[in-house]
């Protein structure tokens, strides 16, 4: 006579029960890998632009470069690296308000970092580096290019200057581009 001993049965529930656990286990790491990832990684824009025609038409003229207030109130700021200098050399932004960096590149590849944030993207020939911020505190920030871009790498920098929000109005109010590159 066969009787099933009763560990078989236990064992194999036990079994399932780690299966079970492992899968449940498994997905819990992908959500928690896929959103410290993405918080922790800047969003990346893939938006193309003819690289060769920037200062002849569209967005990144000369006069459209620096920062504009939108009708919402948020700010976009254009921006050109180049060898080896960003136009505008020094960028103001008002604090507290939300902010949207547009940066390409005519020549090679540079950096777009602002010390003290987590601002921080490769500017690449042909695309639009597109960064989404907001400064709680007024302040000064430095700008260097951290993508090694040739021999003049080094002296590749631009400043940031976060202003009160009332103080950027006042100065700025009227004006459809600001910046304090000569100031
Ligand atoms: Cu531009 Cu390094």
């Amino acid at each position: 006579m066969s009787v099933t001993p009763p560990n078989v049965v236990e064992d194999s529930e036990r079994l399932w029960a780690y299966v079970v656990a492992a899968v449940v286990g498994l997905v819990f790491a992908v959500i928690i890998y896929g959103s410290v990832h993405w918080a922790a990684q800047p969003p990346s824009n893939v938006e193309t632009i003819d690289a060769s025609r920037l200062h002849l038409a569209g967005e990144f003229v000369e006069g459209n470069l620096g920062t504009a207030t939108q009708p919402d109130g948020s700010v976009v700021v254009r921006v050109i690296a180049q060898q080896y200098s960003f136009v505008p050399s020094c960028i103001i932004v008002p604090a507290n308000t939300p902010i949207v960096f547009r940066v390409t590149s005519p020549d090679v590849v540079h950096g777009f970092l602002i010390m003290g944030t987590n601002v921080n993207s490769m500017v690449v020939p042909g695309f639009i580096a597109e960064v989404r911020t907001r400064f709680d505190n007024a302040g000064e920030h430095l700008m260097p290019c951290h993508e090694y871009c040739s021999v003049g790498h080094e002296g590749m920098w631009a400043h940031v200057k976060v202003v009160d929000r009332q103080e950027f109005a006042t100065s700025f109010g009227g004006q459809p581009r600001a910046s304090c590159a000569g100031q």
